[in-house]
């Protein structure tokens, strides 16, 4: 297997994810669904409290302080230097925040988990990179560790989509366009403050189980699970709003 170093360059995501205006925009996004959710994965995967949790894409760190409050040891790793330097407020001996690129590895066999959520993948175009975080992935899980990869639903994403939407927060109107092309769901956000146009784009891949099975397949990494939603409810290609891999790292 083949591991580099990725040099973070300027673009859209680095740009886009540590911008204010980004969390203006998500301002909603709750901590009630990121619990939820961490409530059920717990229940499904039963971690004892022994287990180091990797929240890769941590963002502000939603999902990683619900965890350290149900007792386990938490990094949270993002790209994005003001998300990062949010989390780090909930910072403990036991839940720890650093900015770091998720195609790079952190460390070495020392998680019993990877979890990376919310779409928090697909953002390279280039299937080179994507391979390239899964194969960081397998060598920072420990041996019989488990990776969770909350993703869009392609499907759902091509049948549903929205093409044009105004939302206005804090004063600040956006401006959202989406369309697909060439694979990938592209969102150009555009809005103005103090008379300054901004735009922003944000683009990810439509990938599917199949692709993800292939950058698997590629590790020691093996699909066990795939579920379609926060209450872990089965897959549906057609009606599923989310598409949950689960995957163990096997020998
Ligand atoms: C859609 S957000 C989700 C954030 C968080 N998981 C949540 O649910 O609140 C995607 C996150 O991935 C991060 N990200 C994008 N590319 C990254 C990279 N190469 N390495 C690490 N983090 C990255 C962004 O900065 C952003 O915080």
């Amino acid at each position: 297997m083949l591991y580099s170093l990725t040099m973070v360059t300027k673009n859209w995501y680095s740009d886009w994810f540590d911008s204010k205006y980004y969390h203006v925009l998500y301002k909603n996004r709750g901590q009630t669904d990121a619990e939820f959710f961490i409530r059920n994965l717990i229940t499904f995967l039963n971690p004892d409290e022994n287990s180091h949790i990797l929240d890769l894409g941590c963002g502000k760190g939603r999902h990683s302080k619900f965890l350290f409050d149900n007792g386990l040891k938490v990094t949270g790793l993002d790209l994005s230097e003001n998300s990062i330097n949010c989390a780090k407020i909930h910072e403990t001996e036991r839940l720890h925040f650093s900015v770091h690129d998720m195609r790079n590895v952190y460390q070495r066999d020392q998680f019993n988990f990877v979890f990376n959520l919310f779409t928090s993948f697909g953002y390279f175009n280039s299937q080179i990179q994507n391979q390239q975080v899964m194969n960081a992935v397998d060598v920072q899980l420990k041996q019989d560790g488990i990776l969770v990869l909350d993703y869009l639903n392609a499907q759902k994403v091509r049948n549903t989509l929205v093409p044009n939407e105004i939302i206005t927060h804090d004063g600040i109107k956006f401006n959202i366009t989406r369309h697909i092309s060439n694979g990938n769901v592209f969102k150009r956000i555009k809005f103005e403050v103090n008379k300054k146009t901004y735009s922003f784009e944000e683009r990810v891949e439509l990938l599917e189980i199949n692709d993800f099975k292939t950058y698997l397949n590629a590790t020691t990494l093996r699909l066990i699970h795939t579920f379609g939603g926060y209450e872990l409810k089965e897959f549906q290609p057609e009606k599923s709003d989310r598409l949950i891999l689960i995957a163990k790292k096997e020998k």
